[in-house]
């Protein structure tokens, strides 16, 4: 039987050379239009998901402030249950949720679950993202926006999980730093252009469709 998932728009504001941070953690890239393209779309999520990394760094709420909206459930990926349960995304009890792996102890799990945040455990060794994605939608999540990083995003397409590929140009290089689809192995998929359009007078939002 085919598992279900829910359908999956990636969001990400990258430099012209497909950075979305620098060495130093430097990764302010939106202008107000985009961050309200961002908030819209998270209105539309049921959920948001984001790697560890992404979670740690940023600290993000993954809240709807700049769009009229409910706010959608907060979602890390954390095969080593590295992320503080003390983040801005689970500081509604009942809202965060952890995807780990099946290897990890119950004590560990509990100090999230005590908090009210739900964990998942999909796949041994790694996340198995797909069935991740199947555990959410049996969660009743339909509707997923992924916000990177880079790793997240690579792994998604990887597995051909993901339906749109949002991606925000900003006016700016960095030369080195985090890519937006950061992984280790080639991944050739097609894209085809759904829409484009310049934002704020200098940065240009595309969405793409994916051809697996
Ligand atoms: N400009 C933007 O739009 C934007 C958006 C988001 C993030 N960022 C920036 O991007 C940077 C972070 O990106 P990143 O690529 O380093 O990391 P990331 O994707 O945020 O997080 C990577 C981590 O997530 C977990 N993970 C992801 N996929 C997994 C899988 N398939 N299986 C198991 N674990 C998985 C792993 O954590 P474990 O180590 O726990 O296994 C992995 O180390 C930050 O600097 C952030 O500021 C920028």
């Amino acid at each position: 039987m085919v598992a279900l998932k829910p359908y999956t728009i990636v969001f990400s504001t990258m430099s012209v050379d497909g950075r979305i941070a620098t060495e130093t953690g430097f990764s302010k890239l939106s202008c107000e239009e985009d961050f309200e393209l961002q908030h819209r779309l998270r209105a539309w999520a049921d959920a948001v998901l984001v790697g560890a990394n992404t979670a740690i760094k940023d600290d993000p709420s993954l809240t709807v402030r700049r769009a009229v909206g409910r706010n959608p459930l907060r979602v890390v990926i954390d095969a080593a249950l590295k992320v503080p349960p003390t983040l801005e995304m689970f500081s509604v009890p009942g809202k965060g949720v952890i995807i780990t792996t099946e290897d990890q102890s119950d004590d560990k799990i509990s100090i999230y679950t005590e908090r009210g945040i739900s964990v998942i455990r999909a796949g041994e060794g790694s996340v198995d993202l797909r069935k991740a994605l199947s555990a959410l939608f049996d969660m009743g999540v339909r509707r997923l926006m992924v916000e990177g990083g880079g790793t997240t995003t690579y792994g998604l397409l990887r597995d051909g999980l993901v339906d749109e590929l949002w991606l925000t140009v900003s006016p700016i290089i960095f030369g080195m730093g985090v890519q937006v689809i950061n992984g280790n192995a080639s991944l050739l998929r097609g894209l085809y252009l759904k829409s484009l359009r310049v934002l704020c007078g200098g940065w240009v939002h595309l969405r793409y469709g994916i051809i697996y």
